[in-house]
């Protein structure tokens, strides 16, 4: 094992989707910071160039692609142009996600079904069509972003936390199967960190206090924070770690 250059990722292409949100982009940035080549993939052309053009010297062949991944058809037309493209897949950050915050009883059908739709479907198919693209090639590394809500039962959060425990799951399953052909899956949980998408809760002071009252560390996350966890997951560091959820939260869960 080279323990010294086990994060240099010179020569690996990285496919991220939510590229263009606040932890997405600090991915793009730590992969390409260790050498990688991207494949920044977003629901929003000038979020997914921002990010790209914003990686100046390091942004070597990567490329911006707009995508929807719950849209099976073009999430498969584009993983192939992807392959076709580079001639590998090295890693899949499987990063995409959307959160309402309402209790259980006011929850509507169409809110359950974007949920479900963005955090469960478009992970597993994503995966998926990833995934074989790296059994063609014997190797690769998956990480999809799951949350502390996929094992706690934090209020406000049921769809949420329906769709993140269930990546955890299929993060297993994924993992057992794809063994074989020197695949890993792993998932990454964040614990509460400031992003678009916590924005309003904790702009909210009373919210604020309370979550944070609840994290032994004293302090909410930072993006940076969630992409060390990512690049070790799927680095040589990791070679036997499969089918994990690796939680980033300050202590959160430990009580
Ligand atoms: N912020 C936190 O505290 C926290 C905690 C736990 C888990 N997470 C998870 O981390 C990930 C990133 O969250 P964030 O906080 O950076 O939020 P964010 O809103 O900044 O990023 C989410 C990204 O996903 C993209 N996206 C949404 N729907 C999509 C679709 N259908 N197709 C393609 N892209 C789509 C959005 O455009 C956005 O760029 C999410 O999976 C989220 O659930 C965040």
């Amino acid at each position: 094992m080279d323990y010294r250059n086990a994060l240099n990722y010179e020569g690996k292409v990285v496919v991220i989707t939510g590229a263009g949100g606040s932890i997405g982009s600090a991915m793009v940035k730590g992969f390409a910071e260790c050498g990688a080549t991207i494949v920044a993939i977003g629901l929003y052309s000038e979020e997914v160039e921002k990010v790209v053009s914003d990686l100046g010297d390091l942004k070597r062949d990567s490329m911006p692609l707009v995508l929807d991944v719950t849209d099976v058809d073009a999430v498969n037309k584009q993983v192939d142009y992807i392959f076709e493209k580079y001639g590998r897949i090295d890693i899949l950050m499987n990063h995409a996600g959307m959160n309402i915050r309402k209790p259980v009883i006011e929850f509507t059908e169409t809110e359950w079904d974007k949920i479900n739709s963005v955090n469960l479907k478009g992970i597993f198919f994503m995966a998926q069509a990833v995934g074989k693209k790296m059994i063609q090639q014997g190797f690769g590394s998956i990480v999809n972003t799951a949350s502390v809500s996929a094992a706690r039962g934090h209020c406000n959060l049921a769809p949420y936390a329906a769709t993140k425990g269930g990546i955890v799951q299929l993060t297993k399953v994924m993992a057992h199967e794809w063994a074989p052909y020197g695949i890993r899956v792993n998932a990454i949980g964040p614990g509460y960190v400031r992003t678009n998408q916590t924005a309003n809760l904790l702009n909210d002071p009373v919210k604020y206090n309370e979550l944070l009252s609840k994290i032994p560390m004293g302090r909410f996350g930072e993006v940076e924070e969630m992409v060390g966890p990512a690049l070790f997951l799927c680095s040589d560091l990791a070679s036997y770690i499969t089918g994990h959820a690796l939680y980033i939260e300050g202590g959160r869960m430990i009580d």
